[in-house]
């Protein structure tokens, strides 16, 4: 294992990612506003603020753990269809429905040598994957994964490794899989058994190199230059990528966005998109204090809006007319499993890796990130709950089935309603005081407008943690027929979670179909809830 852990990095996150103008975050909705009165929000479906990118709802599978092995592969299992693919897995993420899935990692990434998981599988070699110290037997890799993809209808964003391995492999790799044929590495992809070209078009340029942790770890300039190469080289080989640079791991990382700097000074040009991560806990950072916890997302919005500066610096510097867009492609809670064995394989297959079991809170921190990134549409176009299957995941399996943890909840909700566009709210909420942050408001509200069908949703943290609040919804031009779906998420233990012997413990509820009259609805949310309604227009 890396001497360096990424823990001992960013353990300062907390204070440096968690002080935050909320004011700022919230210029237009802040008021000072009493308890007494109901919170307001006025939507106005002239006023949104950007179309939701599908992809802003992707998800995350590394070769970490049971994530690959047992999670989505299985050959053994009574489970498995002819490929080896768990079917109850795939039935699950169908349900979801995923629109992109990063893959192979992650930190795996950066020591993985693609050639090793294509071919005669008699013929792969056993490895040591040095990130997690497991071993990987590389029965499952590239055409695996992008045969899997297709099973369960969703498009790869694929890892390179910008590690050990060079910019002509990545560019290798491009061409595997996107050239139809007549080159070297196409016509190895067809005698593999794969005639058509799969025309993959979004890559990571690596993971998380500005991270001590990261095998091949380099200095910011090197590898924005590296990553300049490799975009270089991919393009000529398929000038169609989009294709994302690494951004910073996090706020805690000494040289925040710094690093972001001064590789979008070497690589601006030639990409489209620069990744942030953001894995948030209620012990160092919080010290447990649930109320600040819920608030965490007010700081992802931060680090959001500090990393959106830094590209717009750059472009301003390179006279650029191109605008990036932030790929925030590994988010959520995880702080348990994180140290010793929980990040250890031992050299094992499968090993059980960062297999965090998540609780009603994380859930409800969960649906504020949502609600965060909602609101940042215009600018985060590609976002991936990290991870999917087994791993710091909303899926859990074993060998007789599945199970849902708490945040697979609102991350459903998010697939299933946040459609069409951001609406650009005004909320008026009362606040509560958390040291780091100027004024929390007790109520976090995104909302969308999917002019397609014109339903409307509403996703609604209640971050108060004793007292249910009375709304009341202002529609300033249309006032909806009907409400379609109305869910929350809430309970009395904040700490109950699910596991195979209670797998419903914390489960949605449905909540009380309010009704409108007139310009107004009328209703109330729980005290510490996650509650989402939609109305049809
Ligand atoms: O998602 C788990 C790990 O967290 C990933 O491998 C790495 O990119 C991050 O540090």
């Amino acid at each position: 294992m890396p001497t360096t852990s990424r823990r001992r990095f960013l353990q300062h996150a907390s204070t440096a990612g968690l002080a935050c103008s909320t004011s700022l975050l919230f210029g237009r909705s802040l008021s000072a506003h009493p308890a007494s009165e109901p919170v307001r929000i006025y939507v106005d479906s002239k006023r949104t603020i950007s179309p939701i990118d599908r992809n802003l709802f992707g998800s995350f599978l590394e070769h970490l753990g049971r994530a690959i092995y047992e999670g989505i592969s299985d050959p053994g299992s009574k489970l498995s269809d002819s490929n080896g693919f768990r079917k109850d897995v795939m039935e699950e993420i169908r349900h979801l429905g995923v629109p992109i899935i990063r893959y192979p990692g992650g930190n795996f990434v950066s020591g993985y040598n693609w050639l090793d998981g294509v071919g005669p599988k008699q013929d792969r070699p056993r490895v040591l994957d040095r990130a997690w110290n497991s071993l990987n037997s590389n029965q499952f890799g590239t055409n695996e994964f992008l045969a899997w993809c297709k099973a369960v209808g969703t498009e790869p964003l694929m890892g390179l490794n910008l590690g050990t391995g060079t910019s002509e492999q990545a560019a290798d790799l491009v061409e595997y899989c996107n050239v139809s044929n007549g080159t070297r590495w196409s016509e190895l992809r067809r005698k593999h058994g794969f005639a058509e070209p799969y025309k993959v078009q979004r890559w990571c340029l690596g993971n998380e190199m500005d991270g001590p942790w990261q095998i091949g770890h380099m200095s910011a300039n090197e590898y924005g230059t590296k990553a300049a190469d490799a975009a270089r080289q991919m393009r000529y080989v398929d000038p169609s990528l989009k294709l994302v640079a690494c951004g910073s791991s996090g706020p805690g990382m000494p040289t925040y966005l710094e690093w972001d700097r001064e590789v979008l000074e070497q690589c601006y040009e030639y990409v489209d998109g620069l990744s942030l991560h953001r894995y948030f806990d209620n012990a160092e950072t919080t010290g447990g204090d649930t109320a600040k916890f819920l608030a965490m997302n007010l700081s992802m919005e931060r680090q959001i809006a500090e990393t959106i500066a830094v590209c717009d610096l750059v472009r301003g510097h390179k006279r650029s007319p191109k605008k990036l867009w932030l790929s925030f492609d590994e988010w959520n809670v995880w702080y348990r499993e994180r140290r010793g064995d929980a990040v250890n394989g031992h050299g094992k297959m499968a090993p059980h890796l960062l297999e965090e079991i998540y609780n009603l809170e994380d859930a409800l921190l969960v649906g504020g990130l949502i609600n965060s990134l909602v609101r940042n549409s215009d600018r985060v176009k590609l976002a991936c709950l990290a991870q999917l299957v087994n791993v710091i995941a909303p899926i859990m399996t074993n060998a007789e089935g599945l199970f849902r943890q708490t945040i697979y909840y609102p991350y459903s909700w998010a697939l299933q309603f946040a459609r069409g566009a951001a609406l650009n709210l005004l909320v008026e909420s009362s606040t509560y005081d958390v040291p780091g942050f100027e004024r929390v408001p007790h109520l976090d509200v995104a909302g969308t407008l999917n002019s397609g069908d014109g339903s409307v949703s509403l996703f609604i943290l209640n971050r108060d943690l004793s007292n249910a609040h009375e709304l009341e919804i202002n529609w300033e031009d249309h006032a909806p027929a009907r409400v379609a779906n109305a869910s929350v998420l809430t309970g009395d233990d904040l700490k109950a979670f699910n596991s195979f012997q209670t797998p419903t413990k914390v489960a949605p509820q449905t909540f009380a179909k309010p009704a409108t009259t007139g310009t107004r609805t009328k209703l109330e949310v729980p005290a510490r809830s996650y509650t989402v309604l939609q109305w049809s227009m």
